[in-house]
């Protein structure tokens, strides 16, 4: 079946390494025209051009999400390219450890508390803001966003506590503003991935690795490829049904 992504308008955050770059890619081989926002100029730069390189246009924004002012004034530039925005994937997060292992809650500074809500939580609240009034308008649109398995059990391998709090955040707003931009034609889902290899998690140590994959009933880790595919689907026409739904991506680590 066909996705009809061609000549859409992306926007992947986070999109210059790792699943977001995933993400961007399979867009771009999909047809679509893709603004890789990342807070790493070079990175961002480096995806936008392998985009081009497929004959897609694409750009690559330095923007750091937790930054209203950022989120607000790339979203003005990508109108002004484009004239409009089909689809919004909210993939920038992070997920501090220490030295590879997780930080317990009681071990969290309440500063690192707040950056990781800034980034992982507020820094979603801050695209949506800014794209769902552009979508309303055009009566069309796309948001999908990466929650994670951390969101829903008490442990998940190196992950912390304010990641998972977070990431819970993400999985509520998907639902609060699916209902609300529903009547608009805009259909808001999330992607909850387990374990991925990506260089996020090639932080992590082998032996913690080897207890991870124990855990999970597939018996492997999942790719970048996998969690795009998904993501790519809830941004189709295939998904034109769906809403509100956080979507698992995990080889049976987290059944519910
Ligand atoms: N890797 C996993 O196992 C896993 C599992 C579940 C969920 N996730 C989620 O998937 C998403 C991508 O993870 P990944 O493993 O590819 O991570 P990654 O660290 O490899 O890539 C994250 C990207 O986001 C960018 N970024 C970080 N903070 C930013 C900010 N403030 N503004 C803009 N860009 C910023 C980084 O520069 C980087 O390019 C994250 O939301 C993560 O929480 C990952």
């Amino acid at each position: 079946m066909d996705t009809h992504l061609t000549d859409r308008v992306a926007i992947v955050t986070g999109g210059g390494q790792g699943i977001g770059e995933g993400i961007a890619q399979k867009l771009a081989a999909e047809g679509s025209h893709v603004v890789v926002v990342d807070q790493n100029q070079a990175t961002a730069e480096a995806a936008a051009s392998r985009i081009r390189a497929l004959g897609r246009k694409a750009l690559g924004f330095q923007v750091d999400v937790s930054s209203w002012d950022q989120v607000r004034t790339m979203l003005d530039r990508v109108v002004a390219e484009f004239g409009r925005v089909d689809i919004l994937v909210n993939n920038a997060g992070i997920s501090p450890k220490k030295d590879g292992r997780k930080i317990l809650v009681h071990e969290i500074e309440p500063d690192q508390w707040d950056l990781v809500m800034a980034v992982n939580l507020k820094g979603v609240f801050h695209c949506i803001k800014a794209v769902a009034p552009i979508m309303m308008r055009q009566r069309s649109g796309r948001i999908v966003s990466i929650s994670s398995q951390a969101a829903k059990i008490g442990f998940s391998g190196p992950a912390a506590g304010h990641y998972a709090a977070s990431k819970a955040g993400v999985s509520a707003l998907t639902r609060f503003a699916a209902h609300e931009l529903a009547p608009y034609g805009i259909l808001v889902n999330a992607v909850a991935p387990g374990t991925i290899q990506t260089p996020m998690r090639k932080l992590t140590i082998p032996e913690l690795d080897k207890l991870a994959i124990a855990g999970i009933p597939q018996g492997r880790f999942g790719t970048i490829d996998e969690v795009a595919n998904a993501v790519v689907f809830l941004a189709s026409d295939l998904a034109s049904y769906i809403t509100g739904e956080i979507m698992d991506v995990n080889g049976g680590s987290v059944i519910d």
